[in-house]
């Protein structure tokens, strides 16, 4: 099978057949090699996807509508660590910018959903999410028409670097930008494409915030990853304003 005939086949699956082309043919090329015979070409590409994209959604969250804002954050690994801490982590990556911000939430998948708290902490925010997973664009953005929110996701792989850039361009300033628990999925395609994005999109924003997990999403087990290479580079190239862990997650605050 040549190599379009391949891809057509991966995103056969309803888990995979609305991310972008570009994060697919990524995935792709890491078994587009000699060794590999079109069924494993098939099978380790799409074991990749699931890894990077669609392992911490329930297959819940793609097919049910109406539920509340908290029990859609609940069925995602990432929101749902978070559930008890959104204002506590809000108020301090906030703390000192003003009162009216854009937030461009890269990776978002359902983080649209904890937009109530920005209100409980008298935030008035412009909220956009930037996401591969057209399910959870779909979700978020019904949600926001449906609550009146001032927000929309974006349908786009974080890989079309120009397009990025264009989108929080159009924001208004100043602008804030989440990079949570995105890193690794970037990375597992992608080796050190986090550092050219954060140099890339750091020069737009009034401050970045970064969050990785420091304990297992499933185990609850602290992870022994090393996470030096990354603060290490935060370090070198920008000021950190603040580091801290919260709810199995650490998050890194910095600027230009
Ligand atoms: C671990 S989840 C974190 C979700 C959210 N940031 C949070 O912390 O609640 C990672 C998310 O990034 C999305 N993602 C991974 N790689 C991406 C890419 N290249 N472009 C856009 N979204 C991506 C995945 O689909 C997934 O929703």
């Amino acid at each position: 099978m040549n190599k379009q005939d391949l891809i057509n086949k991966i995103i056969l699956k309803k888990e995979f057949s609305q991310l972008p082309k570009k994060d697919v043919e990524l995935a792709f090329e890491h078994f587009n090699k000699e060794g590999y015979v079109d069924e494993e070409k098939i099978k380790f590409t799409r074991n990749l996807l699931r890894k990077v994209f669609s392992a911490f959604t329930s297959q819940k969250i793609l097919s049910l509508k109406d539920k509340s804002p908290e029990w859609i954050l609940k069925k995602h690994l990432s929101t749902r660590e978070r559930l008890n801490f959104y204002e506590e982590i809000y108020k301090r990556i906030f703390n000192g910018l003003s009162k009216k911000l854009s937030i461009i939430d890269l990776g978002s998948g359902i983080n649209g959903f904890s937009y109530r708290y920005f209100k409980e902490i008298k935030y008035d925010m412009d909220y956009v999410g930037v996401e591969s997973m057209g399910q959870l664009v779909n979700l978020t953005n019904n949600y926001f028409k449906k609550e009146k929110i001032n927000g929309k996701a974006i349908h786009l792989s974080l890989f079309e670097l120009e397009k990025i850039k264009k989108s929080i361009k159009k924001t208004e300033k100043p602008r804030i930008i989440f990079l949570f628990k995105t890193i690794d999925s970037l990375e597992m395609l992608e080796r050190d494409y986090s550092k050219k994005l954060i140099l890339e999109i750091a020069p737009l924003a009034e401050r970045i915030v970064i969050s990785f997990a420091t304990e297992s999403m499933i185990t609850r087990k602290k992870f022994k990853v090393k996470r030096n290479w990354i603060i290490n580079f935060l370090k070198e190239n920008f000021e950190i304003l603040d580091d801290f862990e919260l709810g199995g997650e650490r998050y890194i605050v910095f600027n230009k």
